[in-house]
């Protein structure tokens, strides 16, 4: 990229943690500037960092998905300080076991509210600043292979799951001709700071056996798939939801 030219910008929710932490880090790493956003604001700085050491700008901020005044003043912001936006990654998300009979009308509208509301809202929230501006766009939107198959004690999650996929059809068609493309990833197992399930070793291992290739996924591995859809290589997909689970679907 010539100087001369501008750096294109990404959005990642969730970027203090795990895949948004990695996503932030391959974006900057192809060019990007980043919005840096999450609930829990702490580890943001670090992220920062690193893609400040790819040579990319970035702004933290503190945003609250479930929260339509937060949502609208972070793209504000955003396009105050970097100028405009060309990705959102729509990476933020709650994990949540239970099994079905022990589900709560609260637990399922927590979780369907950071997850697919949440999705959803942020989504809403960049279509319309790129159809008022005439800007294209591209969304990437985290997913899970919880919302492809079904997996006991992950229901409500998973529907949440499902939702983002069906959201990537629904949305892919009606701002294609606003050139926005919209994609999401669906990621297996991946080895992130808060899946402390992964720690106990013989839940370890009988779920890694569940894995043609043989391990889990690591962050960099969603982040590459995340950056890959987001870049003008992928300029002619839309409405996909790219399985990156090492074959576990597959079976
Ligand atoms: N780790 C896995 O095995 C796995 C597998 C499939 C899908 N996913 C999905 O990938 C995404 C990232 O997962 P991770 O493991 O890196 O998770 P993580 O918990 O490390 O990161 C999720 C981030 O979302 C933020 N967040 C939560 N509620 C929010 C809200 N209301 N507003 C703004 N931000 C909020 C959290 O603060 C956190 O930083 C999630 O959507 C998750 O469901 C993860």
């Amino acid at each position: 990229m010539s100087g001369a030219e501008r750096r294109p910008v990404a959005l990642v929710t969730g970027a203090s943690y795990g895949i948004g932490a990695a996503t932030a880090a391959a974006l900057a790493r192809d060019g990007f500037d980043l919005a840096l956003c999450d609930l829990d604001t702490a580890m943001l700085e670090e992220t920062a960092s690193t893609v400040r050491q790819h040579g990319g700008r970035a702004e933290t901020i503190a945003l609250d998905l479930r929260d339509d005044d937060s949502i609208a003043a972070t793209v504000q912001t955003v396009t105050e300080t970097l100028r405009t936006i060309d990705v959102l990654v729509n990476n933020a998300g709650i994990a949540f076991r239970k099994e079905a009979l022990e589900v709560t009308r609260e637990d399922f509208h927590r979780v369907m509210d950071v997850n697919l509301a949440g999705t959803f809202m942020m989504s809403r929230a960049l279509g319309e600043h790129w159809i008022a501006t005439g800007h294209p766009g591209a969304i990437v939107s985290v997913a899970s292979t919880h919302g492809l198959h079904g997996v006991p004690t992950s229901s409500t999650y998973g529907i949440a799951k499902a939702g983002i996929a069906h959201m990537t059809r629904m949305l892919a068609i009606e701002w294609a001709p606003h050139r926005i493309r919209v994609n999401a990833i669906a990621p297996g197992s991946t080895v992130t700071p808060t899946r402390t399930g992964l720690s106990d070793p013989a839940k370890r291992d009988a779920l890694m056996a569940r894995f043609p290739l043989g391990r889990f996924g690591q962050p960099e591995d969603m982040a590459d798939a995340i950056a890959y859809l987001a870049g003008a290589k992928a300029g002619f997909i839309t409405g996909h939801v790219l399985v990156v689970d090492g074959g576990l679907t597959a079976k």
